[in-house]
């Protein structure tokens, strides 16, 4: 089935590593114009070159910055295509965890967390909002975790501000309808990227990368027996950016190897 979303532009934060990058290639691939940033310029360098890509150093915490790539990006893109100023879907990917427990946390780690994680999604959507109302089909992704369902104390900011943010998109869904810009969520389980081979290398076990792994699957309860790829996410965010889901907006979608035992 053709996703519809070739010619398409595409706004991805984070996509230097794990599902944003792959979410890059995913749409790069589909026919897609993409523009993506992260505040390393090196590891933007690394994704390559492509006609089709726009790239730009920028902090999603910093409003002002986000402005101009996302601005620069629609009239790049537009100028190529003779459709100036239009962006017909925008990825909130950029982002981390923060792993601690209550008596760990300290006020700016609550600060530290919930801004980043709210300037994640409301920065690009503030400065994307023009250039989305203009498109046909245009879609809002936001990648969550399925800690917003299913707080973890290991995890307590991360958890808490995750289900703010759950809670956000479906406010955005309600009222951005009018501008016919639908928003979805996909809440993510483990997932194999940089998060996972950096917690590896601080835990120090003695294990390997892949015994680690399948040692993590199952104390953390993963039906399928293993983490995600960021291919198998990336997938589910361009079904959700596709003009093919038209009827969907205000929901999220799972991404998780069937972890936690709840029906959500
Ligand atoms: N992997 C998992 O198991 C998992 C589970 C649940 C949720 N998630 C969420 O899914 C998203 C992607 O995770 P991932 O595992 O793919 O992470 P990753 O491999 O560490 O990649 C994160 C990307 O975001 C960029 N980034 C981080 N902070 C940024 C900021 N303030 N401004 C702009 N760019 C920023 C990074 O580039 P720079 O560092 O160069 O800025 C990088 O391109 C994150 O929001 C993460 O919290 C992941």
């Amino acid at each position: 089935m053709d996703l519809g979303l070739a010619d398409r532009t595409y706004v991805v934060t984070g996509g230097s590593s794990g599902v944003g990058l792959a979410t890059v290639r995913a749409l790069l691939d589909e026919g897609a114009h993409v523009a993506t940033c992260g505040r390393d310029a090196e590891r933007l360098k690394r994704i390559g070159e492509h006609e089709r890509l726009f790239t730009a150093v920028c902090d999603v915490r910093d409003a002002d910055a986000v402005r101009e790539f996302v601005h620069s990006a629609a009239e790049a893109f537009g100028g190529r295509s003779g459709r100036s100023g239009r962006v017909d879907g925008l990825v909130n990917n950029a982002g981390q965890s923060r792993m601690k427990r209550l008596d760990e946390t300290t006020g700016d780690d609550w600060r530290d967390e919930l801004e980043l994680k709210f300037a994640g999604v409301l920065n690009p959507l503030q400065a994307a909002r023009k250039h989305l109302a203009a498109s046909d089909a245009a879609s809002v992704v936001n990648v969550n975790a399925v800690l917003a369902k299913q707080p973890e104390t290991r995890l307590i900011t991360t958890s808490a501000a995750r289900a703010g943010i759950l809670n956000l998109s479906k406010s955005l869904s309600q009222e951005l309808a009018a501008d016919g810009i639908r928003v979805n969520s996909v809440c993510l389980g483990l997932v194999d990227t940089g998060q996972w081979t950096r917690r590896h290398a601080a835990a120090d076990s003695g294990l390997s990368y892949e015994d680690w792994q399948a040692e993590l699957a199952a104390d953390r309860g993963i039906a399928l027996g293993r983490l995600g790829r960021a291919e198998e996410v990336a997938y589910a965010i361009l079904a959700l950016l596709s003009p093919r889901a038209s009827y969907i907006t205000g929901t999220s979608i799972d991404v998780c190897g069937g972890v936690g035992r709840g029906i959500l």
